[in-house]
């Protein structure tokens, strides 16, 4: 495209300042340029932030009138139900496994901002004495419900394992997996696809340059999923394998169970379309979003969507009314995905995140500011709920489920250090309960070795770690 149509463009949608810096420009430069800014739709994405500021006012109504908990019959934790049960779901779970029908779709397109590294955060090493990364540990993961469906079933067809990258991780999270040679898994069935970017915008609804030749932009968040997973052709590589139950969930949960059969099996065996995996909100004030209903649909809300009186609203035991805490982890059907992606993804909220954005001011020099000059648009993977048939949640246990790594160890929690020590203290219960009578020093068990605590046999009364079970 000529410099006079590019420019008619932009000034179209009051972003004609893009090219102030044009003549300065290579050719090189102004290609990239041009490029960067031909890959949007302008229209669509002006739009974005019309709507996105729209929808943050409209935010700050509470929601006390319009919410109700989860319905009874629609949630059922992990500690209400007998051994017998849970093992009916995990024989569902390990034998839709086993017939190849199941996929795991990790969420690793943020940019780990908070943590503050450079890295995509499933390369992180907590300091396990393992030193193996979120990615290692989730990919073991998967090979050993691959053995585990395998014995049971006498054969496995696999597990995909879907990895949604961005610009900032795609390429890392590529050649690390390469290098790697891909945990040992099949490496037909480990395939990265990139979520889309939108532009990041000044308060004034001006897209802000990155560089004199470059946008600043910005991964369109975890629910950027829906549209990538049409876009890229996942859907039809998920129809051409089989695919019916995915198991989505953030890359930065250390105790993740990857394809958690047991919560795949309670998800079919209620036939459910979507499904949330949340831990007991014990906290009122803890700042995690809530799963419940508004207006009698799904959804989750956020802790300063309520107020503080309804947030810590208890139940006749003691439990707190709007206790269901969204930890990011999802049970969904191929047939849910292609509803959403085909006929809802435009509908999806847009949610405004006031940021710190570098920048490149009117004289052309890159600024990198000290408060919040900007924002990002970002689409959430949980803001598809109401569009559910048959919507379930599954409550389970925060210290063998959750422990997420959001900060980097200064701040104490959600961290590298708590990270590390929440799967420690996991592991070290599994010995105890497999017949150890003390467990001393950090001690650690593969995943190859155990998913969650099963199959650890003949193990030492004394453990004393540094030590990997293997
Ligand atoms: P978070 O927002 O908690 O993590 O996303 P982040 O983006 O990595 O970290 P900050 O906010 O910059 O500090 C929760 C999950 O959603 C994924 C993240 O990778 C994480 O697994 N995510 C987030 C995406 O895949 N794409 C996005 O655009 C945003």
């Amino acid at each position: 495209m000529d410099e006079d149509t590019l420019r008619a463009q932009l000034n179209k949608y009051n972003q004609g300042h893009v090219l102030q810096f044009w003549k300065e420009l290579t050719e090189d430069q102004r290609a990239s340029l041009t490029e960067d800014i031909l890959e949007f739709s302008l229209s669509e994405v002006t739009s974005y932030f019309k709507r996105a500021n729209e929808s943050s006012e409209n935010n700050n109504k509470l929601l006390d009138d319009r919410i109700q908990p989860i319905e009874d019959d629609a949630i059922k934790s992990v500690t209400g139900c007998d051994s017998a049960l849970l093992k009916k779901y995990q024989d569902t779970g390990l034998r839709e496994i086993a017939a190849g029908r199941v996929a795991v779709l990790v969420l690793a397109g943020g940019q780990g901002t908070r943590l503050g590294v450079t890295c995509p955060k499933g390369m992180y090493d907590v300091g396990l004495p393992s030193h193996k990364s979120l990615f290692q540990l989730q990919a073991e993961k998967i090979r050993r419900l691959e053995v585990m469906a395998k014995e049971k079933y006498g054969k496995c067809q696999g597990i995909t394992w879907y990895l949604m990258t961005s610009e900032a991780t795609h390429e890392s999270t590529l050649d690390f997996l390469e290098q790697n040679n891909y945990f040992g898994l099949n490496k037909n069935n480990v395939k990265a696809f990139k979520q889309g970017m939108i532009p990041c915008f000044g308060f004034d609804g001006k897209i802000l340059l990155d560089e004199m030749h470059s946008l600043s932009k910005a991964p369109d968040g975890n629910g950027g999923l829906y549209r990538a997973l049409k876009v890229q052709g996942i859907l039809q590589d998920m129809t051409e394998r089989g695919i019916n139950s995915v198991h989505a969930h953030s890359v930065d949960n250390i105790l993740i169970k990857v394809a958690d059969p047991v919560f795949i099996g309670y998800c079919i065996d209620k036939g459910a379309d979507c499904g949330v995996k949340v831990v007991d909100k014990a906290d009122p004030s803890e700042a995690v979003g809530v799963v419940c209903q508004v207006d009698g649909k799904y959804q989750v809300v956020e802790y300063s969507e309520i107020s503080k009186k309804t947030s810590e609203l208890r139940r006749p035991n003691g439990k707190l009314v709007f206790n269901a805490g969204n930890i990011c982890n999802h049970y969904f059907t191929l047939g849910f995905f292609r509803n959403i992606s085909d006929y809802h993804e435009e509908e999806l909220p847009l949610h405004v995140a006031k940021k710190k954005i570098p920048y490149v001011d009117n004289s052309g020099v890159r600024q990198k500011p000290t408060s919040p000059n900007g924002i990002k648009i970002e689409k959430f993977i949980f803001d598809v709920l109401k569009f559910s048939k048959n919507f379930v949640a599954w409550e389970v246990p925060r210290e063998s489920e959750f422990s997420p790594l959001k900060n980097s160890d200064s701040a104490g929690q959600d961290c590298p250090s708590t990270a590390r020590n929440d799967l420690l203290a996991l592991h070290k219960q599994w010995l105890l309960n497999a017949g150890a009578k003390s467990v001393q020093g950090d001690v650690e068990i593969s995943p190859l070795l155990s998913y969650a605590g099963e199959n650890l046999k003949d193990i030492p009364e004394i453990i004393q770690g540094p030590k990997v079970f293997e």
